[in-house]
């Protein structure tokens, strides 16, 4: 049958990305950091996986994602590229790695890609990243943006709260999104902005706008995958939709195999050799 939507097996690249905002068709990432996660992912015909810094987070148990180094981001990264077939990668370039010196920054890109199998990295950060994006972009690396509410900057806004609320902060969220489409990023995350400004950019722009909290004007949408199977019952802001309880449901089957354990009702005769 013959539909408006992506092949399901064909791999996903930058053209195809490119194609999906040309012709209207929503794109859906998701996060993984494993491989198990990741092929179950992909084989449910995810667009594209990001390996976000929010390992740092639901992986490590961090409070916030500045403590992530570039080898964990590379390991994580390698296990899921280790699992993808269809889904193209971006993997998150972690706190450091982009501040200030572009030297450090191209030089972990290509670390990443290279060591990790990766198809492109993403850039927290507008107008004070471009150098940086610039160079990446022009070594050959595809670059995802990321403007909005940028979790690497927590200490500077103070909170994880909405972002670009204000005129300025929402003009100067625009001119940075056609800064980062100037500097060749193919396209770019907007976090936890109002839904009208978000709507606005992605019309304003050529390249697709990934939401998370961003409303459905968006060209795609990014959830994190923990988040968005519900395995992480103490985090349910607003934009979050949760579509399984797996937090119930692991905690139930793991309460059947301790019961089961005890009462000597497994192994059963079946069950072994
Ligand atoms: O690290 C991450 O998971 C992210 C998404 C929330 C966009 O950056």
């Amino acid at each position: 049958m013959s539909t408006n939507t992506t092949d399901n097996q064909q791999k996903v690249t930058t053209l195809r990305v490119a194609q999906m905002k040309q012709r209207g068709e929503k794109i859906a990432m998701m996060t993984a950091y494993d491989y198990t996660m990741a092929t179950l992912v992909d084989q449910a015909g995810m667009d594209l996986i990001l390996v976000g810094d929010s390992a740092a987070n639901v992986m490590a148990g961090y409070g916030s994602t500045l403590p992530i180094t570039l080898d964990q981001m590379i390991y994580h990264a390698q296990c899921v590229t280790r699992a993808v077939r269809r889904c193209m990668v971006v993997v998150d370039m972690p706190f450091g790695t982009c501040s200030g010196n572009s030297d450090v920054a191209l030089a972990s890109a290509i670390r990443i890609m290279k060591e990790s199998g990766a198809e492109a990295v993403k850039i927290e950060g507008g107008e004070e990243m471009i150098d940086c994006i610039s160079r990446i972009v022009a070594a050959g690396i595809p670059v995802m943006g990321h403007l909005g509410l940028t979790p690497q900057s927590v200490n500077q806004f103070g909170s994880y709260g909405l972002r670009a609320k204000g005129e300025a902060e929402a003009e100067k969220l625009k001119r940075d999104a056609r800064l980062l489409q100037q500097a060749g990023c193919f396209a770019v995350v907007l976090e936890k902005i109002p839904a009208a400004l978000a709507a606005e950019v992605s019309r304003s722009l050529t390249i697709p706008t990934i939401g998370i909290g961003a409303g459905v004007g968006c060209d795609g949408q990014v959830l994190v995958v923990q988040d968005a199977l519900g395995m992480n019952q103490g985090f349910s802001p607003k934009f979050l939709r949760k579509y399984a309880d797996l937090a119930t449901t692991i905690k139930t089957s793991l309460g059947q195999y301790i019961a089961d354990v005890k009462s000597e009702n497994f192994p059963s005769a079946s069950e072994c050799y």
